[in-house]
């Protein structure tokens, strides 16, 4: 489905708030309480899954949608990031070498281990810092052009790698997939 013709680019840095963990969240004007639509089957998995609209996602967009508890990010990344993140080697991530990808399980933390996608455009994360629980600041911040934590100083590069500060872990990714060509499901 898509939802692209609703969207003007004043809307693409909006942020969306799923509730209770069940519904769609879009990038464009609506959101849907998808709940009153299903069958209860459906009811009940939806409250371990929520499905997420990118339709009206360009390259340098970000959403957070709120995902059992916790803030999501789903950042579709400009090719300068995506260059960046894939120019990155393993030695020069020295404090976590795990990719913490759950949808890649035991992989190191290469660029195209955290990334969604072949190309890398996507990626999803959750945006809780793995030091004390802030929410890192995005949109290219910090250091190293991804992330930035500002309770402590920690810097996440354009791939949510932890690379200077306190945080011991690199920022966690749920698990997620595309069900189509412009839905993530996540969980
Ligand atoms: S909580 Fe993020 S640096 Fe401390």
């Amino acid at each position: 489905m898509s939802h692209a013709d609703d969207n003007d680019s004043t809307r693409r840095d909006f942020i969306y708030y799923a509730t209770a963990g069940a519904g769609v969240v879009t990038a464009g004007a609506a959101v849907w309480p998808l709940v009153n639509q299903m069958n209860p089957s459906a009811d009940v998995q939806a409250l371990s899954s929520i499905f997420v609209d990118v339709a009206g996602l360009e390259a340098g967009g970000q959403i957070t949608v709120n995902f059992l508890g916790k803030p999501v990010f789903i950042r579709r990344r400009t090719a300068a990031e995506i260059e960046e993140g894939r120019a990155v080697t393993l030695d020069q991530l020295s404090i976590d070498r795990a990719s913490q990808n759950p949808n890649k399980p035991g992989t190191d933390a290469l660029d195209e281990n955290r990334t969604m996608d072949e190309a890398g455009e996507w990626l999803v994360m959750t945006g809780v810092c793995t030091h004390l629980g802030c929410v890192p600041l995005g949109n290219g911040a910090g250091d190293f052009n991804g992330w930035f934590c500002p309770c402590h100083g920690s810097h996440y590069d354009t791939a949510g790698r932890i690379r200077r500060g306190p945080a011991p872990e690199n920022l966690h990714i749920p698990l997620a997939t595309f069900v189509d060509e412009t839905t993530i499901q996540l969980g």
